[in-house]
């Protein structure tokens, strides 16, 4: 039998080790932290990634250089805050949220942050809006955070690949779910959403990929990293670059 869940005082052990290191290396301040409090004021589900891993998004999106950033999946705006710091001052985020709810918790939270110059919103299921930005020929993001609907992973995988140049960095969240992804017959919408992505990216020539098991404050889960290397099934947005 697989083991499901990790003790509680393993999780009490991995949260005192991140509390740890948000002071090591400065992972919060008073901004972030309001933006929590509102989303948790608001009743939106406290499920935004760590400040730990936060940071780590705001690393990558500047160690690539991001210019101009996708997020699926918005929630209060939390990890939006993270990655639209990352921006030079005429860089966008755009950010795709189902519930307006969610949205205009996230539009609060971003408006206090001073980030509302470089941040858009658009409310929606992602699908929709990721067809509606396939079709237009806007160039291409630099990295793309998938953190919806997992069920909708292998969606958001492949329109991500296409609003991608070579170089784009993919993230997704949630992709170890205590371990549950490894188990091959799972039928929780949520495993097989992720499974059926991981296939696509192993089948995909189009891309380098890996992931890493996180422990923390949000338990035990992990992040895949997929770098697009070409984008010559979709010659689309190689002309412009
Ligand atoms: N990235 C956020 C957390 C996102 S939680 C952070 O770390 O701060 C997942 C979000 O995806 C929720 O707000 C949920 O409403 C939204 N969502 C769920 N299904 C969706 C869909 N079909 N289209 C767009 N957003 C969706
Ligand atoms: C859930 C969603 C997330 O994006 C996350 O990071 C943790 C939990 C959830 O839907 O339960
Ligand atoms: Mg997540």
């Amino acid at each position: 039998m697989t083991q499901r869940s990790s003790p509680p005082e393993d999780l009490a052990r991995w949260s005192l080790v991140d509390r740890y290191y948000e002071g090591i290396v400065g992972a919060g301040d008073p901004v972030l932290t309001a933006a929590l409090e509102a989303s948790r004021a608001a009743g939106l589900p406290e499920i935004q990634v760590s400040p730990l891993q936060g940071k780590l998004l705001h690393l990558l999106a500047r160690s690539i250089g991001a210019r101009r950033i996708l997020e699926i999946g918005t929630l209060g705006g939390y990890s939006a805050i993270w990655l639209a710091r990352a921006l030079p001052d005429d860089g966008r985020l755009l950010s795709l949220e189902l519930d307006p709810k969610h949205a205009d918790v996230a539009t609060a939270n971003l408006r206090r942050a001073g980030l509302s110059d470089r941040v858009e919103i658009r409310v929606g299921p992602a699908t929709e809006s990721l067809e509606k930005l396939v079709r237009a020929s806007d160039p291409a993001f630099d990295l793309v955070f998938i953190d919806a609907d997992k069920a909708s992973y292998p969606v958001y995988y492949e329109s991500a690949v296409r609003l991608s140049h070579p170089g784009t960095l993919v993230v997704a969240d949630n992709v170890v779910r205590r371990g549950d992804v490894a188990e091959a017959g799972s039928v929780d919408p949520q495993v097989v959403g992720v499974r059926q992505m991981n296939e696509r990216i192993a089948r995909d020539r189009r891309v380098s990929a890996t992931a890493i098991q996180t422990v923390g404050t949000k338990g035990y889960d992990g992040f895949a990293l997929v770098r697009v290397d070409s984008v010559t099934e979709d010659r689309r947005f190689s002309a412009e670059r």
